[in-house]
């Protein structure tokens, strides 16, 4: 059977591409958030997961505001990124694995999450840089499966039900009958806010507390509403239900091997965590 080996999270930031791109790694902006990652890549490599499930949010490649679904899974065997207009390089295709997502697909509506199926996707920088950042040269042959939550255009869901969205994915995979390892990544946050009139807002005891909440009693953080959320992390630090999600997904014992927190990249508080599911 299949097994959740383990979840990461990071921020997705478009700029962080650019830096990529730009072989920025070492600057002295960017090595405080690029250092977060030589151990989690020394992990995957250990581990060698055979799939990531992406949870991330869409912001308008994909979908936009006029249809927006509030979960959405890609059964695609193809995975489009295009420009978006923040002068990220446009990536070669990313690759799916419609096996598994079909059957995602099929246990999540079996578990009453009315998803959207999408046999086409576009994938835009919450899934790119994160698949960059992790898998680097590997990325584009890394199978994925692809799933979206609505934190663009509200209402948005609330924690409760992404985490156990995450939940019923984490029981999809388990139920797959293939001998495969997978790990669940969510994208976004943490505290940021892009515009109006908090933009550049940033709550860092709030993000401590999740990041440390995420790995001891996620439940506990399913209690605010999505707008408790909003007005806590920013309307853009909404991003962390994706964070949720990958907490519920983690069905065993689980233990933090790494984490890493850093202010700002661009306007966002940076954090990543890398997190063992033991069976
Ligand atoms: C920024 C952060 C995001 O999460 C995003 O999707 C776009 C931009 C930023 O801080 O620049
Ligand atoms: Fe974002």
């Amino acid at each position: 059977m299949a097994h959740v080996v383990g979840g990461i999270t990071t921020s997705h930031i478009p700029a962080i591409g650019n830096a990529i791109a730009k072989h920025l790694e070492q600057d002295p902006y960017w090595k405080p958030f690029f250092d977060g990652f030589p151990p989690v890549r020394k992990w995957l490599a250990e581990v060698k997961p055979d799939v990531a499930v992406m949870i991330y949010n869409d912001h308008g490649l994909n979908f936009f505001l006029d249809k927006m679904p509030t979960f959405a899974v890609g059964t695609a065997e193809q995975l489009i990124n295009e420009d978006e207009g923040w002068g990220l390089p446009t990536l070669a295709p990313f690759s799916g694995d419609p096996k598994l997502a079909w059957h995602i697909v099929e246990s999540l509506v079996e578990d009453e999450f009315d998803i959207t199926t999408c046999q086409e996707m576009k994938v835009d920088h919450a899934y790119a840089v994160p698949m960059q950042l992790l898998f680097q040269e590997n990325a584009a042959k890394m199978k994925t499966v692809p799933v979206c939550i609505n934190t663009v255009q509200h209402p948005l869901p609330s924690p409760a039900r992404c985490y156990k969205l995450g939940q019923a994915i984490g029981r999809a995979i388990e139920s797959y009958p293939e001998d495969i390892k997978v790990v669940v990544v969510g994208t976004g946050g943490l505290s940021h806010q892009l515009d109006g009139e908090r933009a550049g807002f940033i709550n860092k005891s709030f993000d401590l507390m999740c990041m440390e909440k995420l790995v001891d009693d996620p439940e506990s953080l399913t209690h605010m509403s999505a707008r408790q959320l909003v007005r806590e992390a920013g309307s853009q630090g909404a991003e962390f239900l994706m964070w949720l999600a990958m907490g519920g997904a983690l069905t065993g014992k689980v233990t933090q091997l790494h984490s890493n927190y850093h202010i700002p990249i661009s306007n966002t508080a940076a954090g990543m965590m890398l997190l063992k599911n033991a069976a």
